[in-house]
C-alpha cells in the first residue's frame, strides 16, 4: 500500500476525486489544511478520512511553518504527497525534501500563467484555449517536470468562473488518473521530463472550431 498524503486550503474538490477514485494499492494516510475552516476537511472527516490542520498563521515565518507542515506529513509516512489547491508558496528545502514524490495541480497550460488569476489572465490575453496541469513540484513555482494536461475551447463570453468551471471538470479527471499513474509505478522523471503515455496522435482541440 502506498500512502497519499493530500494537502489543502479550501473546498478540496481535487482531494475528492482522489478519495473517490478508490486508487488501487492507494491509501489516503491524512488530508491536510493549513486554514482552519477548509470545507474539505469536514468532507474527508466525514468518510473516515484522517484529518489534520496546520494554521500558517500561527508561525512567524515561512520557514517555520514549513518545518512544522513536514514534521506532521511525514508522521503519515507518506509515498506521495499531493498538493490539491494548497494555496500556499513552499520553501526550497521543503521542496527538495519531498522531491519525486510531491504532485500539484495548476489551473492553465503551463509553462504559461504560472501563479495566480490564471482563468481571467488566459481570457485577458484572448487566448483560445486554456486549461490544466498535474507536474511534479520543485522549487521552482509552478515549474516541475509535467505529468499530464488537459485542454479546453475559451469561449468569447466567458467569465473568469465559466472557465474556471469548465477546466474543473477535467482536472478532476486528470488528477486521480495522475496519483493513480504514480501508485502503479508508472511515472519515471527522466531528464527533467515525465515520459508520456501513447496518445491518439490524430486527435487534436482547434478553437474556433474549422468550418
Ligand atoms: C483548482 O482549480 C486547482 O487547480 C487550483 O485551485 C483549485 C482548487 O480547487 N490550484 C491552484 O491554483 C494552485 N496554484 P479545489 O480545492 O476544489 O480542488
Amino acid at each position: 500500500m502506498k500512502n497519499i498524503v493530500i494537502l489543502i486550503s479550501g473546498r478540496g474538490s481535487n482531494m475528492q476525486a482522489i478519495v473517490e477514485a478508490q486508487i488501487p494499492g492507494a491509501r489516503i494516510a491524512a488530508v491536510i489544511s493549513n486554514r482552519p475552516g477548509a470545507a474539505g476537511l469536514a468532507w474527508a472527516a466525514e468518510r473516515g478520512v484522517p484529518t489534520a490542520t496546520l494554521d500558517h498563521k500561527a508561525f512567524a515565518s515561512r520557514e517555520a511553518f514549513d518545518v512544522a507542515l513536514a514534521e506532521l506529513i511525514d508522521g503519515y509516512a507518506p509515498d506521495l504527497v499531493v498538493l490539491a489547491g494548497f494555496m500556499r508558496i513552499l520553501t526550497p528545502d521543503f521542496t527538495r525534501r519531498y522531491e519525486g514524490r510531491m504532485l500539484n495541480i495548476h489551473p492553465s497550460l503551463l509553462p504559461a500563467f504560472t501563479g495566480l488569476h490564471t482563468h481571467q489572465r488566459a481570457i485577458d490575453m484572448g487566448c483560445k484555449v486554456a486549461g490544466c496541469t498535474v507536474h511534479f513540484v520543485t522549487a521552482d513555482l509552478d515549474h516541475g517536470p509535467i505529468v499530464a494536461q488537459g485542454v479546453v475551447p475559451v469561449q468569447d463570453d466567458d467569465s473568469e468562473d465559466t472557465l474556471a468551471a469548465r477546466v474543473l471538470k477535467i482536472e478532476h479527471q486528470m488528477y486521480p488518473e495522475a496519483v493513480r499513474r504514480f501508485v502503479a509505478g508508472e511515472l519515471a522523471i527522466v531528464d527533467g521530463r515525465v515520459k508520456g503515455r501513447a496518445q491518439d496522435a490524430t486527435q487534436w482541440l482547434i478553437s474556433p472550431s474549422l468550418n
